[in-house]
């Protein structure tokens, strides 16, 4: 069901820091050690800032950082920590949510970029993103590659995760580069199902909307400590620039 908080509501939002992927600090220190070199002496922008998992250890590593949100209810989560209450954030899309100052540094991580479903959405982010850069600002997505070459043979449906008490599934829809990811999770003793939709895009795509939003590519890894990209990446890092003058 969709509320105004998105699909980032209440519920999930409570849950939000504790799965094995968000939980894991040790998987953050790469993320952090990226952008600050990436921040220089410049402010942070977080698209999707959520629950602070990456701005609040940047921010301690004296990054200033801003945020925007749909979720009230993921914000409310950030405020709740340390530090919490002196991150800015505003309350938006971060497809056209203008703020205040310009930025060194933009980043979208954790495949959220696909939570916009259309190309013209995640067009005008991009064109948002290079209103806020200053000149030499930079814009670090992290996002998954399609899963196509892996799904099984004449299918659309892929299971990303197996467990005891947790069942993920990725649906492709090629026709229209559409992605639900269905997840089903057992919660005292019952089986909830939370199914969001996304809309996934090659890198080649995400470099055309790059140029269109005036940037072009500086850098693209397959992971935050800078490991090759290949044809057998399954995610990629990518930095896009804007020009320095
Ligand atoms: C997967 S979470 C990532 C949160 C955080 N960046 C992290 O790495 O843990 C995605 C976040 O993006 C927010 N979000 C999704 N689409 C959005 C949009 N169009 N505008 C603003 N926020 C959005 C959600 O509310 C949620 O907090």
């Amino acid at each position: 069901m969709v509320h105004d908080d998105g699909y980032f509501d209440e519920r999930v939002a409570a849950r939000y820091d504790e799965s094995d992927e968000t939980s894991d600090a040790g998987a953050v220190d790469p993320v952090i050690d990226f952008l600050v070199e990436i921040a220089g002496s410049g402010r942070a922008l977080e698209l999707g800032i959520g629950t602070g998992r990456i701005a609040l250890p940047l921010a301690r590593r004296g990054v200033p950082v801003h945020g925007i949100d749909l979720s009230k209810a993921m914000v409310a989560r950030l405020r709740a920590k340390p530090g919490g209450e002196d991150i800015g954030v505003t309350i938006g899309d971060f497809a056209t949510t203008r703020v205040e100052g310009s930025f060194s540094v933009a980043y979208l991580v954790f495949n959220t970029i696909m939570n916009l479903t259309t190309q013209a959405a995640q067009v005008a982010c991009f064109r948002n993103v290079g209103a806020h850069l200053e000149p030499g600002g930079c814009f670090v997505i992290e996002v998954g590659v399609p899963e196509l070459q892996r799904l099984p043979p004449g299918d659309t449906v892929r299971a990303f995760h197996v467990s005891e008490t947790r069942w993920g599934f990725d649906e492709y829809d090629v026709a229209t580069q559409g992605l639900t990811s269905h997840h089903f999770e057992i919660f005292d003793g019952r089986v909830e199902r939370t199914s969001i939709p996304f809309r996934y895009a090659w890198p080649s795509e995400l470099d055309l909307m790059a140029q269109l939003a005036g940037m072009s590519l500086r850098e693209r890894w397959s992971g935050w400590r800078r490991e090759p990209f290949t044809s057998d990446s399954r995610k990629h890092v990518s930095v896009w620039e804007k020009p320095a003058v």
